[in-house]
Order: structure tokens, then C-alpha cells, then sequence
């Protein structure tokens, strides 16, 4: 049977958070960012193992006290100058590890989506594990769109039937996410279903909700504050 492992890319700098500190190490609700991803995923069941990928010059992960993962969790200092580099360099290190095979199912997990729940990760893995290519968590937008011109006024109304924003975990087979990220220019991408999407493949669409977002800028941290101090006074 093949095995689910996680895999966090945590190598990037965080540059629109606009603070001196990476952001997957900001404090949130009393931990460094990273840990909530970190926490939920190494709690699941489903998941056998959980890779992180640092920048190789990361000094802020030996300061903290991660023991508390240590029976899933692998930490690898080889993250690269994209995040689609930091997932290759991540699954490499992976497959040298030895014990993860080519057809087992790589659960890639952003550091900065810190609300995502057990739950949200169930649903992938249910709807995905017999699946033939794998796929990702997503939400149908919910915004109408506008096409702005370059003095930003509105050259048009976008339809937003059938367009979706992709969240993560996205899911794929360690042999053919590896396949289809070595193929792509890593700098054009911004997701890995991207890459399979490159190789002809369609991933299949999770329904996901919104709580899942991406903390990018300082009000994204604020929101996510919010989100994780409700669930813990539930
Ligand atoms: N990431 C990575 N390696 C990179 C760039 C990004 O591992 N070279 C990781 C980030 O650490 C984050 C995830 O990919 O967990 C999603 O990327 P993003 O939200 O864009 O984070 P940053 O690239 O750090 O932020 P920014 O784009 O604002 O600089
Ligand atoms: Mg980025």
C-alpha cells in the first residue's frame, strides 16, 4: 500500500510580510508560524512522515524545541531559490532517505497556511487515494474579477465560472511530482499541480473552505491569530 508523507516547503524569506524575520517563523498564537502546519500534520493518522525543507543558511529552526514531532518529523537544509526548487531538492532528499517509495503520495503542505485542519486533510486524502494523477485543496472564487489596465481602471468583467484558488496540500506520487518538477522552469510556477498540469495531467479539484488561506502579508498574520485563538477556546 502506498504510504502518505507530508512535505513542508519552508526555505523562502517571507519578503511581502515585510519583516526582517522569515514569516514561517513569526509568532503566531505562541508558536513560530510553521509549528501549526507542523502540529496538524504530524497528528493525522494518514500521514507516515513529514520532510522540512530549510534555506541552508536557516538559523532560526535550531532555536526552538521540535522534540515533540520527533517520532514523523525529517528536517533537511537544502531548500532553493523557488519554492518548486525547495519541493525538488525536498523530494531528492527524500527518495536518498531510502524508505519512501516512488509511488507513494507526497502530501506538499505550504509553512505559511497554518489554519489547515485534520479534517481539510481527510477530505484530500479520501478523495484522492485511489486516484490516478492526485490533486489539491482549492475554493471556488467567490469575488467577481476585474481586468485592470495599466493606469488600473477596468478594461472588463472576468467570469469566475469554473475558476478555483488553489491551496495547498496538493498531492501527487513522489515519481511523477519529481518527473514533472525537473521539466518546468521552476520560476514560472507557483504551485506543483502546475508542473503536473505541464505534463498534460489534469489534478482533480478538493473542495476546501477559506479558513485554509496563505499568510502573505501582515494582515493575513492578524487574521490567522484570530482563526487558531477561536478554535483553541472551543
Ligand atoms: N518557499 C520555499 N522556498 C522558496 C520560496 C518559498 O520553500 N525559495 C516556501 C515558503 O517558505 C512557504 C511556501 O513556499 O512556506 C509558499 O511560498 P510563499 O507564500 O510565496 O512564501 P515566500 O516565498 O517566503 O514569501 P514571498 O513570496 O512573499 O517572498
Ligand atoms: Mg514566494
Amino acid at each position: 500500500m502506498p504510504r502518505f508523507i507530508a512535505l513542508i516547503p519552508a526555505a523562502g524569506t517571507g519578503s511581502r510580510m515585510n519583516n526582517e524575520l522569515p514569516k514561517q517563523y513569526l509568532s503566531l498564537a505562541g508558536k513560530p508560524m510553521i509549528y501549526h502546519a507542523l502540529h496538524t500534520l504530524c497528528l493525522s493518522s494518514h500521514i507516515f512522515r513529514v520532510f522540512v525543507v530549510l534555506a541552508p543558511d536557516d538559523h532560526e529552526w535550531s532555536r526552538y524545541d521540535w522534540s515533540s514531532f520527533a517520532d514523523k518529523l525529517t528536517v533537511k537544509y537544502c531548500g532553493g531559490a523557488t519554492r518548486a526548487d525547495s519541493v525538488l531538492n525536498g523530494l531528492k532528499a527524500m527518495q536518498t532517505d531510502g524508505s519512501i517509495g516512488k509511488d507513494d503520495w507526497i502530501l506538499v503542505h505550504d509553512a505559511a497556511r497554518p489554519c489547515l485542519t485534520i479534517f481539510q486533510l481527510d477530505q484530500l486524502i479520501d478523495a484522492l487515494a485511489l486516484d490516478e494523477i492526485g490533486g489539491l485543496l482549492a475554493i471556488p472564487v467567490a469575488d467577481t474579477l476585474k481586468r485592470a489596465d495599466s493606469n488600473q481602471c477596468v478594461m472588463g468583467t472576468e467570469s469566475r465560472n469554473s475558476l478555483w484558488q488553489a491551496q495547498t496540500p496538493q498531492m501527487f506520487r513522489l515519481g511523477l511530482l519529481m518527473d514533472a518538477l525537473s521539466k518546468v522552469d521552476s520560476a514560472a510556477i507557483t504551485d506543483d499541480a502546475s508542473a503536473i498540469e505541464a505534463s498534460g495531467l489534469r489534478p482533480r479539484l478538493v473542495q476546501s473552505d477559506a479558513y485554509n488561506f496563505k499568510v502573505t502579508y501582515p494582515q493575513d498574520l492578524a487574521l490567522a491569530e484570530l482563526v487558531l485563538q477561536k478554535r483553541e477556546t472551543k
